[in-house]
């Protein structure tokens, strides 16, 4: 097999190539940035440069020889990425394509909608596929760090909801497997961390981890609409962020699912661990 990754620079498409590599495969990587890519990967993949707005032609020589495809998409328009790459991966004789997407095409809250229109071009394209349903990301408290480090601080308003932040390399693990097999091909698999917790209980673990006593504060829906639009902007990133943090303090995304020991055999890594490799950007 020879695997085409799309979107190889980002959190978890860098960790997808990485294992790739790490099996001994040469992944191909379609990327905008070659500078970039070489800088973390080296001689050991096959660059191919474009860029999926301005050039989707670009997509067809990276596709040349691969059978397999990783594909990571963002924004409020990912669906017309997803279209462009689903097409040309069956005509291109892909044999399966797998989507990085949420778990919350399931409750519609924040970048749900987006991902379920990206799920549907993929199905009507006719490409054998597998969705990775993630949820929310244990990277996304790093956008805390700063609050925490200069004030000691959180401050949200999630209330005492609760959410099954998931590790990266959990992430990157599952899709790795499902991608090296035709086991998946089909399904849409639900992936979580271990337990949900509240981000006053994720407060005191970085705490524990930094040595620090960490204040939770509680704001307004608007203060937080206010503090994301101040560095995403005005716009439907940083709708979908605030979506997102009411549906947690309203207690509609706490699902906690078995599909990473489904897939790969192993519990998922804890929000401590991440914690204590993380101790860097936090204190
Ligand atoms: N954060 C969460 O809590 C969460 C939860 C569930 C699902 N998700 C989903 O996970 C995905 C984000 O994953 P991630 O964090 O790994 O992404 P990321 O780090 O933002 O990486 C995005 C990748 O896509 C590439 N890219 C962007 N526009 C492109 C274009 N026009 N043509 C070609 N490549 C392009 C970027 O390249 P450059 O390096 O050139 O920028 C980068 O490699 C999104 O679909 C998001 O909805 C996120």
């Amino acid at each position: 097999m020879k695997y085409l990754i799309v979107g190889a620079t980002g959190n978890i498409g860098t960790r997808v190539t990485q294992r790739l590599i790490a099996r001994g495969e040469r992944p191909s990587i379609f990327v905008r940035n070659a500078k970039k890519a070489k800088a973390l990967f080296g001689a050991q993949v096959d660059i191919h440069v474009g860029d999926l707005d301005k050039a989707p032609s670009s997509l067809a020589t990276a596709l040349n020889g691969a059978n397999g495809v990783f594909l990571v998409s963002d924004g409020p328009d990912l669906d017309t990425r997803d279209h462009t790459v689903a097409f040309a991966a069956k005509s291109a004789g892909i044999r399966h394509l797998v989507k990085l997407s949420t778990l919350d095409v399931h409750t519609g809250v924040g970048t749900g909608p987006w991902h379920a229109r990206g799920e549907a071009a993929v199905r009507e394209s006719g490409v054998a596929f597998t969705f990775i349903q993630a949820a929310g990301f244990m990277l996304n408290a790093l956008g805390w760090s700063d609050s925490i480090r200069e004030e000691s601080v959180l401050r949200t308003f999630t209330g005492n909801g609760k959410i099954a932040f998931i590790h990266p390399d959990d992430i990157a693990d599952v899709t790795t497997a499902v991608l090296t097999t035709p086991d998946y091909d089909g399904q849409s698999l639900v992936i979580t961390g271990p337990e949900a917790l509240s981000y006053g209980e994720m407060a005191a673990t970085l705490g524990r981890a930094i040595g620090k006593s960490i204040r939770f504060e509680e704001i307004s829906d608007r203060q937080a609409h206010a503090g994301v639009v101040a560095w995403a902007g005005r716009g439907p990133y940083a709708d979908a962020l605030v979506d997102i943090w009411r549906a947690v303090r309203e207690g509609r995304l706490a699902t906690v699912s078995d599909g990473v020991m489904q897939v790969i055999g192993r519990k998922p890594i804890s929000f401590g661990r991440w914690a204590e490799e993380n101790v860097g950007a936090f204190s």
